[in-house]
């Protein structure tokens, strides 16, 4: 049986009264909840934060992504080690956010998946297709590719280590769901994809739904026999709403 995880990206929000708050607000109610694994990634300085207030409850931590490098000179990176030593469970990778704005290609994400593992932490490796290729037909290509770049990279047992997150480019802060129906379809596909290389890593694998995931339509999206759980932007900013949607695993 796989454990749902409900993470929480917090993108570049937040100021500390603010992150404290939310915190605060996370770790009053997580007790209720009961099936899912909880986490939250805020911003780089915002993890010692993390690290204070959630140490010995029930809700991980981690980063929003890491350099390909272990250290040196390469100004602005934040290395894997660093991140564990908050004591950084998760870091996501391969956000359509960086590889928009940042230019970053399927090899350096497989890189990154690479450096992650090589550090302790599990990647939440995050894929999914643009509005344009959903409508020229190509989701299923889109994604498969960006799997095999990491299978071809570090091999399926340690993707198997990791979490996949799969994005719709065209569902993140839009409002805009992909339907349960439409998310379980590619969630099948990509763990029949990984499937191919190895039954019982697919069997494993944890594959989360992201974007626009609220209170509202987390319960049917969870429901989903290859759905297992979510990666929440704009929801996970309201300590509330991140746990009803956390919850809503409770089936
Ligand atoms: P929203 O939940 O704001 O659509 O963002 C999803 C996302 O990008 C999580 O990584």
């Amino acid at each position: 049986m796989r454990q749902p995880l409900v993470a929480g990206n917090w993108k570049m929000n937040g100021s500390l009264a603010g992150v404290r708050e939310l915190l605060a607000g996370i770790k009053a109610g997580v007790d209720e909840v009961e099936t899912a694994e909880v986490a939250v990634c805020p911003p780089f300085v915002y993890i010692p934060e993390a690290q204070a207030q959630l140490a010995g409850t029930a809700v991980a931590w981690g980063g929003q992504d890491l350099s390909v490098h272990e250290s040196g000179a390469y100004t602005g990176e934040v290395a894997g080690s660093m991140l564990r030593d908050f004591d950084c469970k998760y870091v996501i990778i391969g956000h359509s956010e960086r590889r928009t704005y940042h230019n970053e290609s399927d090899e350096l994400v497989a890189q990154k998946f690479t450096a992650a593992h090589k550090a302790g932490l599990v990647p939440i490796f995050c894929i999914g297709e643009t509005l344009e290729e959903r409508e020229s037909g190509i989701t299923e290509e889109v994604v498969a590719r960006q799997v095999d770049a990491v299978i071809d990279h570090c091999g399926v047992e340690t993707l198997g280590e990791g979490v996949i997150a799969y994005e719709p480019v065209w569902a993140i802060g839009t409002g805009k769901t992909a339907t349960p129906e439409q998310a379980q379809e590619v969630h099948a596909f990509i763990r029949g994809r990984v499937a191919a290389k190895s039954p019982q890593v697919a069997e494993g694998l944890r594959i989360l739904y992201g974007g626009s995931m609220k209170p509202g339509n987390a319960a049917e999206l969870l429901a989903k026999p290859d759905i297992d759980g979510g990666l929440i932007g704009g929801a996970s900013l309201d300590a509330g709403d991140f746990l009803a949607i956390c919850k809503a695993a409770n089936g």
